[in-house]
């Protein structure tokens, strides 16, 4: 009876369901694991001021500043989400009516469809190429013939790691006619960001997370940055209280110690390099990253897979249908961790 009542567009919706195995080495959702223990103590230290028995501030006003006077923008310009998952969530909300048509390439991070087709909206996808790499010409083509209220862009890409040119960026949101999303919630690791375009084109937001390169996703802070226009029109959903004053202050303290987490970021790109050589050199087919974790092919990707996980280490496998068969996705861990899965692949093959 209570499946009978579900909405139509949640249905036949097959929901996002995150692993939740006990592992050694947890190397499937691209998070950091060089920061986690150093930043809990600083964390601890700073709850103890926090006034438990009262709401949050709604407008993370904090935070949100001080992620304006990094970027250089105003605060009107920032919005707080728990998570970036809800700043998708909240765009969506913002301007998909049922029908409405959003823009994504495939493959790409799938809450945009997801969320989009719980708001019983429509999702165009424009295929990568054969190395996952971008194809603008095409995408504008759809965007132009189909005018997608949204277009969502990943950049760098997850799960593939591959990036999107700026002119590239600016080409399509010059030409949109709706809204442009930029997710970079990798862009820690990749470096030309769309964040200083936002004032120059008001239709454009960009995503960021502490979820990744900040090693806090634990406690879900991410954050949108654009024009205070389209910042203010997101901002007519944004349920109150949507941070908890927790996850406020592990944010400001994760920012505070910002210093320290870019030299882990400079680390984890070096070593990214060194796996993706080791993986080669195995005879396994690597696609170039930007971001802090790998996409590679191989035969029996499901076997490795299982291999791992019976020596408790946990990576993310894709199946062996669609764009991504055969794929399989690992962060870029400590230098002990990859060692060993590094170890790990060699002995299975
Ligand atoms: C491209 C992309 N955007 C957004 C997110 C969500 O991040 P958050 O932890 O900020 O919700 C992820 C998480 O994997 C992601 O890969």
């Amino acid at each position: 009876m209570i499946e009978g009542l579900l909405k139509k567009s949640v249905r036949d919706l097959v929901p996002y369901t995150p692993k939740n195995y006990v592992v050694d080495i947890k190397l499937d959702a691209n998070e950091n694991n060089h920061v986690a223990l150093q930043l809990n103590d600083k964390i601890a230290e700073a709850l103890k001021g926090v006034k438990i028995n009262h709401y949050p501030d709604s407008d993370s006003t904090v935070v949100r500043q001080m992620i304006a006077d990094d970027f250089n923008i105003n605060i009107n310009q920032v919005i707080l989400g728990c998570g970036s998952d809800q700043i998708i969530t909240l765009i969506i909300n913002a301007f998909i009516d049922p029908e409405d048509k959003i823009l994504i390439h495939t493959p790409t991070f799938d809450m945009y469809r997801i969320t989009n087709k719980i708001a019983g909206g429509k999702t165009l996808e424009v295929p990568l190429g054969n190395d996952f790499e971008f194809d603008c010409k095409n995408f504008i083509n759809v965007m132009e013939k189909e005018q997608p209220k949204i277009v969502f862009m990943t950049n760098p890409n997850n799960p593939t790691g591959g990036v999107i040119a700026k002119e590239d960026i600016i080409e399509i949101t010059k030409k949109a006619k709706g809204i442009v999303v930029v997710d970079e919630a990798y862009m820690e690791f990749f470096n030309e960001s769309a964040v200083d375009l936002v004032d120059k084109y008001p239709n454009l937001m960009v995503l960021r997370t502490l979820s990744k390169a900040f090693g806090l996703a634990g406690a879900r802070i991410g954050y949108s940055i654009a024009s205070e226009v389209l910042t203010k029109a997101v901002n007519r959903v944004k349920p109150p209280y949507n941070v908890s004053s927790i996850d406020q202050v592990a944010a400001k303290v994760c920012l505070e110690n910002k210093s320290w987490a870019m030299e882990i970021i400079d680390d984890i790109i070096k070593e990214r390099e060194v796996v993706s050589e080791a993986l080669k050199a195995l005879g396994l087919k690597v696609f170039d990253s930007e971001a802090n974790f790998i996409l590679f092919k191989m035969e029996n990707a499901k076997g490795l897979y299982e291999y791992l996980l019976e020596n408790k280490i946990l990576i993310r496998y894709f199946g062996e249908t669609g764009p991504l068969a055969g794929c399989l996705r690992m962060s870029i861990g400590t230098p002990e961790e990859n060692k060993k899965v590094l170890r790990l692949i060699g002995e299975f093959l």
